[in-house]
């Protein structure tokens, strides 16, 4: 069991690939089914550069749309949630409805082969899972059979009764693709966790590969803001246990050497209404995830200047590692 090969990280070929065969083909998490209850209720993003929307159109109906105006392409919506009556294009005022057709083009003048009905907005496919809102560009599995193990690991958690409290937008220099390698294993909480590795049995720190999912576990000592479970989803999102609420994360790259990662914090009831100390929760999880940018953007300069040969993985503490690479060069890599 070997490293990937270096390139793998830094070729902006590969990256290309891997935006058309991954991220524009898998479902993507977007956020919480809670941002869009009422009629006009959007969240806008980025799926590896493609912008998106998510919308709650008239009818009541999630619709989801690229973010390109049909006439020069400008963006439509603003990153972020929001809300609004209908779409309108703020570089010539193209006006679109919430299911996407095309409503007015004002100045546009007068052409008789221009029929606005020939130019709804690009849909693209939407679903929802245990509140749980996701997108995908385009991809033939179900939703259902992409999160394939998760659904039975979280199916005795209340996940869908917990409320988001905040979001979180994190930004590195490193591959996605090395941070997510170091998702995957905890055989770097020694070193690079200090406290957190205090904070738990890492003697018993279990590093388990199921369908589509690798699940990392620890017994904690006491008083863990974790739960002492961890889970990594196919191909870019996490979600974390601890008491009374969770976190999720998706993993997106802003180019091959630009990482970001959008956290969502969720509480339950009981427990948003201490927001002091959901507020400290979310510090205490904010500062273990900062620990890990440094030794990736590290990692990442010694990949991109071929001063690294693929060297051994551990059995025991990179299962995980192993299987997404191994499922990585099997998607991109062309015989
Ligand atoms: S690009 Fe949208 S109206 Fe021109
Ligand atoms: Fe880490």
């Amino acid at each position: 069991m070997k490293n990937l090969d270096p390139e793998f990280y830094t070729d902006p070929a590969l990256y290309e690939r891997e935006r058309q065969l991954i991220f524009w083909n898998t479902w993507q998490l977007l956020g919480p089914l809670s941002y869009l209850t009422s009629i006009g209720d959007y969240l806008a993003t980025e799926i590896a550069g493609a912008q998106v929307f998510v919308i709650r159109d008239n009818d009541g109906k999630l619709r989801a749309f690229r973010n390109v105006c049909r006439h020069r392409g400008a963006r439509l919506l603003p990153e972020g949630q929001g809300n609004c009556k209908r779409i309108r294009c703020p570089y010539h005022s193209w006006v679109y409805g919430l299911d996407g057709s095309l409503e007015r083009t004002p100045w546009f003048g007068d052409d008789p082969k221009f029929d606005p009905a020939d130019w709804p907005l690009h849909e693209i496919s939407v679903d929802v899972w245990r509140g749980l809102v996701f997108v995908t560009l385009g991809t033939d599995c179900t939703l259902e059979s992409q999160l394939a193990a998760v659904i039975g690991e979280l199916a005795s958690e209340p996940i869908e009764t917990y409320q988001p409290v905040a979001q979180h937008r994190l930004v590195f220099d490193a591959n996605w693709k090395i941070y997510t390698d170091n998702f995957v294993e905890g055989y770097h909480v020694p070193s690079i966790h200090p406290s957190f590795f205090e904070a738990i049995e890492f003697e018993q720190f279990e590093t388990t590969v199921h369908d589509n999912m690798v699940r990392m576990s620890a017994p904690a000592r006491d008083e863990l803001f974790y739960r002492g479970r961890w889970l990594w989803m196919w191909p870019n999102w996490t979600l974390s246990v601890f008491e009374g609420g969770m976190n999720t994360s998706r993993i997106n790259p802003l180019g091959p050497a630009r990482t970001e990662l959008i956290y969502g914090f969720y509480f339950c009831d009981e427990k948003r209404i201490d927001e002091s100390s959901c507020q400290e929760v979310i510090a205490q999880n904010l500062a273990v995830i900062e620990e890990d940018f440094e030794i990736c953007v590290q990692t990442h300069k010694n990949y991109d200047s071929h001063g690294y040969v693929p060297g051994p993985l551990s059995r025991k503490q990179e299962a995980g590692v192993h299987w997404f690479q191994s499922k990585l060069s099997d998607l991109l890599v062309v015989d």
